[in-house]
């Protein structure tokens, strides 16, 4: 696990959007994992302008998205998929029938869940999986006690979570209380994991996941077993790490070689 914090939510989102680009550009079949919430908004915006500027293709990559409400439908304008096409898949050359969201619509939760699952294998794996942290340490939907080799299913959200999601829905009360989310075992399978997170809100997340032990307590901690992870914060979502004037200077020292190697600099 690599921290890399840089001062602000735009040059996080940059660098992001580059790894994305470099991947796409790479791999123009990439499978990419997406996340909802208020965190890669400003990564959907510059992606979009890169795509019209010309400078990237997504028509043939696929996607899949980490979770859904249970009980909205593609349609209703708070599902997990209008948020997509709205800040996402409308703007850019994407094939709709490659991106793949949770049918939070379904009446068999077990077989949508296992199809998920199977789709991602079919489609050869996530090559890399964005992701965005809750205050609770939580990633896609995966709650504290989730276990930390569970696979897509069904969860119940906390009443944090569904508090802080209700600035969405308007009023508590409108918020489902229950999700299909992928488990953390199948986000551990991605081939490349970017989590993003700013604002002091999230520092107490960060710190648990990054110097904390590998608990359930907080699911985000279970990326410490993954090969492929950077955490790309800003300074404020980093205040409550001990060790940032080390993790800083591994990334302000990385050789333009290695830079490239791993997507950050383009060829
Ligand atoms: P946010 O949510 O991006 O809206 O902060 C992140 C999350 O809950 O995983």
């Amino acid at each position: 696990m690599e921290v890399i914090i840089l001062p602000t939510e735009h040059d996080v989102s940059e660098l992001v959007a580059t790894r994305l680009q470099n991947l796409i550009a790479k791999k123009p079949d990439s499978v990419i994992g997406l996340p909802t919430g208020a965190t890669p908004l400003q990564v959907y915006k510059k992606l979009i302008q890169s795509f019209k500027e010309n400078k990237i293709d997504f028509q043939k990559i696929t996607t899949f998205n980490l979770d859904e409400y249970l009980g909205l439908g593609p349609k209703d304008p708070n599902s997990y998929f209008s948020f997509m096409k709205e800040v996402f898949f409308d703007h850019i050359n994407i094939n709709i029938h490659n991106t793949h969201v949770l049918d939070g619509l379904t009446v068999d939760v077990a077989k949508e869940c296992d199809q998920y699952e199977n789709s991602i294998h079919h489609a050869g794996g996530i090559d890399l999986q964005l992701l965005g942290i809750g205050h609770d340490g939580h990633i896609a939907f995966n709650e504290p006690g989730s276990a930390l080799r569970s696979r897509t299913r069904i969860k119940a959200l906390t009443k944090e979570t569904r508090q802080a999601n209700s600035k969405y829905f308007g009023s508590l009360d409108h918020v489902p209380t229950h999700v299909l989310t992928m488990g953390v075992e199948t986000i551990l399978e991605a081939k490349e994991c970017l989590l993003m997170a700013f604002g002091e809100h999230k520092s107490r997340a960060i710190a648990k996941m990054v110097e904390g032990a590998i608990s359930s307590s907080c699911p985000a901690s279970a990326l410490q077993f993954h090969p492929n992870t950077k955490i790309i914060i800003d300074e404020q979502a980093a205040s409550k790490l001990s060790r940032v004037n080390y993790y800083k200077s591994v990334f302000e020292n990385k050789p333009e070689w290695q830079l490239k190697a791993e997507g950050f600099l383009s060829n």
